[in-house]
């Protein structure tokens, strides 16, 4: 079985899907995850992502493996666990500009469908129930408001340590919205037969308790 969750950056996809998946015991795979590797690539070499020569070059030596670890998904960029490093902001702006190059979307498509087809998986990203997995058989669109989301990942930051401006993080997150919502391939939207959960005033559990209700209900 394939669960799709879609929605913008920090409506809380990774906590939840991780959460449920648990659950469930199916798999976690975070699509983001493969997005920001790559970025983490481009960024370390100073790719001009706008030199489609440059561009093509750094795809071609670039290798993506996802492997899991007590559930808990790594992504191992070239033989490199880099699971912590694409963590990092610069990257995840990175991943949204370079998400929208077709290159970069062809180069994992394959990959996503390939651990969809040999797994009970929650997947989540920006285009997994619209383009990647079309079939699954629950699809969900999580959001969000700016606001929360950014208080959210204000929290996130303020927890690791790091003293970070809401103003900074609310405008990059709408920025990345619009980059995400607004690219001709593969835009993030919400797919006609997805679910649409608004966690702006749900708690964690809540949203994870309504996702295995829709599954259960999907059984019957
Ligand atoms: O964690 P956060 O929501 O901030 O972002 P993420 O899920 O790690 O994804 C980082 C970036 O990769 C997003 O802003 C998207 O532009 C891109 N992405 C995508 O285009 N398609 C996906 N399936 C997943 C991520």
């Amino acid at each position: 079985m394939n669960i799709a969750i879609d929605g913008p950056a920090g409506a809380g996809k990774s906590t939840i899907a991780r959460l449920a998946s648990k659950k469930l015991g199916f798999l976690y795979v975070d699509t983001g995850a493969m997005y920001r590797a790559i970025a983490l690539y481009l960024l370390n070499n100073d790719t001009d992502i706008t030199d489609k020569e440059a561009l093509d070059k750094a795809l071609s030596e670039i290798s993506i493996d996802i492997v899991y670890a007590d559930e808990v998904q790594h992504v191992i960029l070239n033989g490199d666990d880099v699971s912590s490093k694409i963590r990092e902001e610069r990257v995840g702006n990175m991943a949204s500009k370079s998400a929208a190059l077709p290159e970069v979307r062809k180069k994992l498509l394959f990959l996503q469908r390939d651990i969809a087809a040999k797994n009970d998986v929650i997947m989540d990203g920006r285009d997994i129930g619209t383009n990647i997995l079309p079939n699954a058989e629950l699809k969900i669109y999580l959001t969000a408001s700016v606001e929360v989301r950014a208080k959210r990942r204000y929290d996130e930051l303020v927890e690791k340590g790091q003293s970070p401006d809401i103003n900074i993080i609310k405008d990059d997150i709408e920025k990345r919205d619009y980059q995400d919502m607004h690219r001709e391939i593969a835009p993030l939207k919400q797919a006609e037969d997805a679910v649409l959960l608004d966690s702006s005033y749900m708690t964690i559990e809540e949203v994870v308790e309504k996702i295995i209700a829709l599954k259960e209900g999907k059984k019957a």
